[in-house]
């Protein structure tokens, strides 16, 4: 089914759906982008990505070029014209087309703004949910805001291309000898009954469900250190998994080919998991 696809206000077949060649995501990735999940037709995280969405723009000093209630309702739109039950929507937004030039434009252009939907029926049953997937760890190879959700991701999809070549399923980044996220996700490990992930700041992504998990981990009475850990520790945790908005939580059974607990999904992710997935289903839009 061809899918209909919005750019600057108008829905059109993906085939017809076009950008500038001058268009400064194109040329420079002068970008930033959200994935929402879509469980039952509704989103997932909404508010939380939006508010990351304007933080990203705000950072790099780009207008937003409208306000949450206008953005639900093109999310709303997306799900609606694309029957999407499960899956996403992505949602881009650029500096728009001028010149190439180093320099932002002077006077700004108006702002070039996509989305589109991904169907993924299943979403929250897939195979990697229940087995877990196998991580390599590479160094971290991005520039240094990964805090701004931007598009330049060569770097995440080479590190994916790696792990894909070495028989794994994903990559985990290292700096300094710390683990930073994995290419498309956050990392975190269980360790001496706690759960230890990296603390926010510039070197990561603040995950949208990031905050969810440690909300409901807080609310398991789980306890959570907030800082950096290295594959070593990773490797003798008693549990590793990793989140995103398409992954929800999902486990790490091994680690540059060493066994994380018994190689199997362990509790904790299961739970937070299962947590997760009927938080965000009842709070959904
Ligand atoms: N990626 N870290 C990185 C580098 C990411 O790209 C992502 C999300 C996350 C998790 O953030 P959230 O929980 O808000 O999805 C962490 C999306 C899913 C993507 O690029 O497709």
């Amino acid at each position: 089914m061809s899918r209909e696809v919005h750019v600057n206000g108008e829905w059109l077949p993906e085939a017809e759906a076009r950008v500038s060649v001058f268009d400064r995501g194109f040329l420079m990735a002068d970008a930033v982008y959200e994935v929402t999940a879509v469980l039952g037709a509704r989103l997932l995280d909404f508010p939380g990505h939006m508010a990351r969405l304007r933080r990203s723009l705000a950072e790099l000093r780009m207008p937003e070029p409208m306000d949450e209630p206008a953005w639900l309702l093109l999310h709303r739109e997306a799900v609606r014209r694309n029957a999407v039950e499960d899956g996403l929507v992505y949602l881009q937004v650029t500096r728009g087309a001028a010149d190439r030039d180093f320099a932002w434009p002077d006077p700004p252009v108006p702002p070039t703004v996509v989305l589109f939907t991904q169907s993924k029926p299943g979403l929250a049953d897939g195979p990697a949910l229940r087995t877990g997937i196998r991580v390599i760890s590479v160094p971290d190879g991005r520039w240094a805001r990964r805090d701004i959700k931007t598009t330049q991701l060569l770097f995440p999809s080479w590190a994916k291309m790696m792990a894909k070549e070495r028989g794994a399923d994903d990559a985990w980044m290292v700096e300094d000898g710390l683990v930073t996220e994995g290419s498309s996700n956050n990392a975190y490990i269980v360790a001496g009954g706690r759960l230890v992930t990296r603390g926010l700041g510039p070197e990561i992504l603040s995950g949208i469900t990031r905050a969810a998990v440690l909300r409901l981990a807080a609310e398991m009475q789980l306890k959570v250190e907030e800082r950096p850990f290295t594959i070593e520790e990773a490797q003798g945790a008693e549990e590793a998994f990793v989140t995103s908005a398409t992954t929800f939580v999902t486990p790490v059974v091994a680690i540059d080919g060493a066994a994380v607990g018994a190689g199997a999904p362990g509790p904790v992710a299961r739970r937070l998991r299962e947590l997760y997935l009927e938080e965000g289903r009842r709070a959904a839009l």
